[in-house]
């Protein structure tokens, strides 16, 4: 990517608090992730996380820490770079998550901010990580994609005001399920898309997206016939890292040594 395509994508991202890229992650990486997806999604081990009450795989957590084709992923120049232009600084690995939503079964994720987690449960100092996000298979309107609120990123974190802040140290699970623990009101949202446009990250798979830890967001059941994998790489600052974390490292990486992009993928 040029340095002149990279300011583009950065000065939409600071604008509205999202991107999607025009350009997609390679065939190959692609394949080599689905592979890797369907492989991990059949182990039992913590990292596979099922829907509530149910044998359906949900997510799958850290796979950057025991599978190669990930541990690859995280190190791709284009990713790296774009998170180090993003946050202007270098970068670690803090979370990695793939959210598979399955067709009929893929369960909600209700409004929230991610920095809301990192700084009340990990002690995050500052929301100087991003998201980067990569369609594992091709997000529509029907199959549960991300839903943001454009230029919520500048309001910090919110909270509605009868809504006592929520203590750390609550089980992790809620933390990665369909009752989330830090969340936004839907009622408070609903307020807030009055003037912040929503938006849906959808594409093809291999379509990247970023977004920021302070954007407000939701997905909703997946409905449809069509299941929706989007894999999640969480790029923070080197000098951000948490504080205070107690959670298992397959949710936060205790590793913050900068990533070092890979020459060739
Ligand atoms: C997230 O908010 O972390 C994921 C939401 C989704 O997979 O739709
Ligand atoms: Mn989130």
């Amino acid at each position: 990517m040029t340095d002149t395509a990279l300011d583009g994508i950065a000065a939409a991202y600071h604008e509205n608090g999202w991107v999607v890229l025009k350009e997609g992650i390679g065939e190959q990486v692609l394949r080599d992730l689905r592979a890797s997806v369907r492989r991990i999604s059949a182990m039992e081990r913590e990292e596979v996380v099922c829907e509530k009450d149910s044998d359906v795989v949900r997510a799958l957590h850290g796979c950057h820490r025991f599978d190669q084709v990930c541990a690859a992923l995280v190190r791709h120049p284009r990713l790296v770079g774009l998170a180090e232009q993003l946050i202007g600084d270098r970068v670690y690995v803090y979370q990695f998550k793939v959210n598979v939503k399955n067709p009929q079964v893929g369960q909600r994720w209700p409004w929230h901010q991610d920095f809301a987690f990192w700084s009340i449960e990990d002690g995050m100092p500052e929301p100087h990580a991003v998201n980067i996000a990569i369609n594992l298979d091709e997000v529509h309107e029907l199959n549960g994609p991300l839903t943001v609120l454009t230029g919520s990123h500048r309001l910090g974190i919110i909270r509605a005001a009868d809504q006592p802040e929520r203590a750390a140290g609550g089980d992790w699970h809620e933390h990665v399920s369909a009752d989330l623990t830090h969340s936004v009101p839907a009622e408070r949202a609903a307020e807030l898309a009055a003037n912040h446009r929503p938006a849906q990250l959808l594409g093809p798979a291999g379509t990247i997206s970023a977004f920021h830890p302070n954007l407000v967001h939701w997905s909703s059941d997946n409905r449809s016939d069509d299941r929706r994998t989007v894999l999640f790489v969480t790029y923070n600052s080197v000098r951000n890292a948490p504080r205070n974390v107690t959670r298992p490292a397959f949710l936060v990486d205790r590793d913050t040594t900068p990533v070092t992009p890979a020459l060739s993928v």
